[in-house]
């Protein structure tokens, strides 16, 4: 559903990003982690579609459309979505207008705020003064009215209280199809062959896995797309030795 293939992207003077080749197919979710500045936020700004991400080379295919030059807008009507790290303050537009510009007409924005705690910040301006926790609670409430198919979360727990973790971590479990199913057996989630949502989840801490078990970790280290492994794996290699030594020893290791 997503095909990225052989991309190599420069942001000004910069070659942020080479050789990326990912795939991520429908009720997947793919979690990335890496450094600071390796080019995680890069690659998720590339696939949402930000002009100033320069593809020099390489494609990216969206339900089977190449979108390598699409503009950002027809990436979204196509589906994809994206809850971003440090949103901007948009003064002068409130958080239901722009609940209902993301559903693409007049939603109930109360309904689908109080999923999220957030009735009481729809009539403030988006991102006024939010605290990191409300921030991620009003990107996810975006994301609910837009209905995304394709959802890249850039740090969703950056910033949120231990509280409010649960809260975010259910939430994205949720809007990918995650969530246990309400029916006969609630100990398994929605079976994968009856998923089509798929998220792309940068995440440093890891916490976001104790609500939604991923499909495959990858390691973005300098720009590359250095391995492909179990995501628990990534994160415990991460903690134990850092992640020059895990990308050297994952590499080494077959896909688990
Ligand atoms: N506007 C910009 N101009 C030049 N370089 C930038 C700009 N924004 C980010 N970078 C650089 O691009 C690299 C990748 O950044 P980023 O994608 O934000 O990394 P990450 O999300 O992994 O921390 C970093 O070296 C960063 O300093
Ligand atoms: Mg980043």
């Amino acid at each position: 559903m997503l095909k990225i293939e052989d991309l190599q992207v420069r942001l000004g003077e910069k070659e942020i990003l080479t050789h990326i080749d990912l795939e991520i197919g429908p009720g997947e979710t793919h979690i990335l982690f890496g450094p600071n500045g390796s080019g995680k936020t890069s690659l998720l700004m590339t696939i949402m579609g930000y002009s100033q991400y320069e593809v020099v080379s390489g494609k990216i295919f969206f339900k089977g459309k190449d979108i390598t030059h699409a503009p950002i807008d027809e990436r979204a009507r196509m589906g994809i979505g994206m809850s971003y790290q440090r949103p901007p303050t948009i003064n002068g537009l409130k958080t239901r207008q722009m609940v209902n510009l993301c559903a693409g007409g007049e939603i109930d924005g109360e309904t689908l705020a109080k999923r999220v705690n957030f009735e009481e910040f729809l009539d403030r301006d988006v991102n006024a003064g939010f605290s990191g926790g409300e921030i991620k609670r009003s990107e996810l409430l975006q994301l609910m009215a837009q209905k995304a198919d394709l959802m890249l979360f850039d740090e969703p727990e950056s910033g949120v209280d231990m509280e409010n973790i649960s809260l975010v971590g259910n939430t994205i479990a949720e809007l990918l199809e995650k969530h246990p199913q309400p029916s006969r057996d609630r100990s398994k989630m929605q079976a994968k062959a009856n998923r089509t949502k798929m998220g792309l989840i940068i995440t440093h801490t890891g916490y976001i896995l104790d609500y939604l078990p991923a499909d495959k970790g990858q390691v973005l280290y300098n720009g590359k797309l250095s391995c492909v492994s179990n995501p628990r794996d990534i994160l415990n290699c991460v903690g134990d030795s850092g992640y020059k030594e895990c990308v050297r020893c994952i590499s080494m290791n077959s896909f688990s």
